[in-house]
């Protein structure tokens, strides 16, 4: 008997030990408001022509915002047209998996998967934009997503307390043992001037300081920063707007395709933008695509946006 003892003491240290570090990523996330002030602000010297003209994306072929681990070379992305996946339900049932695998570059965010969701998603994954806290959901599966046939790069982005390079960043350090086991995985960290840039243009465009609001910038914010740096064209599938859930014949669906029964949507974005601290602005966010999509290109499908 004392084998079987000793076989589910293992287990349960090992979940335990999951569990816990799960928890503090979460804790040092919500610590990130008073590390954030010191940091220096980068992005604030650059101007809004530097910052969004159309051209600004073939200065971009390699980008100084995300660095490789462990070699710390630029990004090296250049793209005609990227399509941007959201991982909103509304994917679901639509049918946009082909004409999403089409596209040339393909977005993911987080740990959406591709299989099983093929017909609405597609299959291709070019770049994944990844927060701090999907890490570990990432190396659930690590085969999977950094294994010896898997092309896609990985673009993390968080805050310099779980992303030091001084073996006290959490995530990092993760990183960094995952790119040791895989080391044809094309792994990517957004640098801490990147991160300052993306809380500029936040507060440029919505005039309220994210740290002081209490709030976090989501996944698709960076990633559609990214992407107008570095794609001519934009296409984004998935996506609503700003009113969209303020309309009588808005449809209820999961907030993640690949989460069916959990929270509708728009309840979380109501919760997420009203919420006065730790929420994301999902909606405000919506705005400003919206402004930004009257002189970029940027077009939104499955729901269209119809921008005047
Ligand atoms: C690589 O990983 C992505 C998930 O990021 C997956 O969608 C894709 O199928 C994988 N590709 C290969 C060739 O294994
Ligand atoms: C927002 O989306 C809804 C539904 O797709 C559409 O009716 C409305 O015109 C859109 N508003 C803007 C400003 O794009």
């Amino acid at each position: 008997l004392s084998w079987i003892w000793e076989e589910n003491l293992k287990s349960f240290i090992a979940t335990s030990l999951v569990v816990a570090v799960t928890l503090l990523v979460v804790v040092v996330t919500n610590s990130e408001k008073s590390n954030f002030l010191l940091l220096p602000v980068f992005g604030q010297t650059f101007n809004s022509d530097w910052m969004f003209s159309k051209q600004t994306y073939k200065a971009f072929k390699l980008h100084p915002g995300y660095v490789s681990i462990p070699k710390e070379e630029p990004l090296e992305l250049h793209c005609d047209l990227c399509t941007i996946v959201s991982s909103s339900g509304q994917m679901l049932g639509q049918g946009a998996g082909p004409q999403i695998d089409r596209s040339p570059c393909v977005l993911r965010t987080n740990n959406a998967p591709t299989v099983g969701f093929e017909m609405d998603v597609g299959r291709r994954t070019t770049v994944r934009v990844v927060s701090h806290t999907s890490v570990p959901l990432l190396l659930q599966k690590p085969q999977y997503f950094f294994g010896q046939e898997n092309d896609t790069t990985y673009v993390v982005w968080g805050p310099l307390r779980n992303m030091r390079k001084d073996g006290k960043g959490i995530v990092y350090n993760m990183l960094q043992q995952a790119s040791e086991k895989y080391p044809r995985a094309r792994i990517y960290i957004t640098t801490d001037e990147r991160m300052n840039h993306c809380d500029t243009v936040f507060k440029k465009e919505t005039g309220k300081d994210r740290v002081q609001s209490g709030s976090y910038l989501s996944t698709g914010w960076f990633t559609l920063i990214l992407a107008m740096d570095m794609c001519k064209e934009i296409h984004i599938y998935g996506m609503i707007n700003d009113t969209y859930c303020k309309l009588e014949s808005k449809r209820t669906v999961p907030y993640h395709y690949y989460e069916v029964g959990s929270r509708d949507e728009c309840a979380e974005y109501l919760l997420h933008e009203n919420a006065p601290h730790g929420g994301h602005r999902f909606i405000t966010e919506k705005s400003v695509f919206a402004k930004w999509a009257k002189t970029h290109p940027i077009k939104f499908f499955k729901p269209q946006w119809q921008l005047s």
